[in-house]
């Protein structure tokens, strides 16, 4: 069954502690942690000190968004502050074989992103070697976006690319994921999805989790 990994970029800074116990205690797989650099993104979020706080009290795998130019330059720092699952953008790796090889070296689980408007064909010959992909389904910088519809089809090509190779690759979505839509997108094929507004902005976040996890089982 499609699980949730909650992301933290609207949850409360000034009590973080907080949100990663209550997300300990909730129904959720994985914790995602988004990086933002200011250069592929226009935004800034937070570094190694912190990922590291967060993995002292985390009970949950660290999925860790990298949306940052050059990842191949901090990959070592990545798994030394606790990451267990490392996402890179395709479109911020020149030489994406290598970024991934390193990564799995490290000992962590290699997955790669695309934006909204990079086709999934790029993925063709490198999916064997991934562990997930990142289908962005709002663009990259931002919580609480709107849902970008045309996703759908991605989904379903990228589901098919993956029966088709007799591979288990997962499929996670990031960005405008509601009670309203995850039913659908987990009848398109999405294992896991990145939920960060409709979570942190409900009054009781684990009943939301509950109520999100309830949607994907019975709709
Ligand atoms: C956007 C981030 C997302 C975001 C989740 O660049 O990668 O993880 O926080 O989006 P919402 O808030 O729409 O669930
Ligand atoms: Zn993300």
């Amino acid at each position: 069954m499609p699980s949730i990994s909650p992301s933290i970029l609207t949850g409360n800074f000034l009590s973080l502690g907080k949100d990663i116990e209550m997300l300990n205690n909730s129904k959720c797989e994985w914790i995602h942690l988004d990086i933002m650099d200011g250069n592929f993104v226009p935004n800034l979020t937070f570094g190694f000190p912190v990922i590291k706080q967060i993995k002292s009290i985390a009970k949950k795998p660290l999925d860790v968004h990298l949306m940052i130019v050059e990842p191949d330059r901090y990959i070592e720092r990545f798994r030394d502050s606790g990451a267990d699952i490392l996402t890179v953008h395709y479109e911020a790796c020149l030489h994406l074989n290598r970024t991934i090889n390193a990564i799995r070296d490290m000992g962590m689980k290699p997955a790669v992103s695309l934006n909204p408007h990079t086709p999934v064909s790029v993925l063709e010959e490198i999916l064997p070697e991934l562990y997930m992909v990142l289908l962005m389904t709002v663009n990259p910088g931002f919580g609480a976006q709107k849902f970008i519809n045309s996703s759908y089809e991605k989904i379903r090509k990228l589901k098919s690319m993956i029966i088709n190779k007799k591979l288990d690759t997962l499929i996670q979505i990031d960005g405008g994921v509601d009670l309203q839509n995850i039913k659908p997108l987990t009848d398109a094929g999405v294992d896991v999805f990145v939920i960060g507004n409709t979570i942190f902005s409900a009054d009781d976040p684990v009943k939301m989790i509950d109520m999100l996890n309830e949607k994907i089982a019975i709709g």
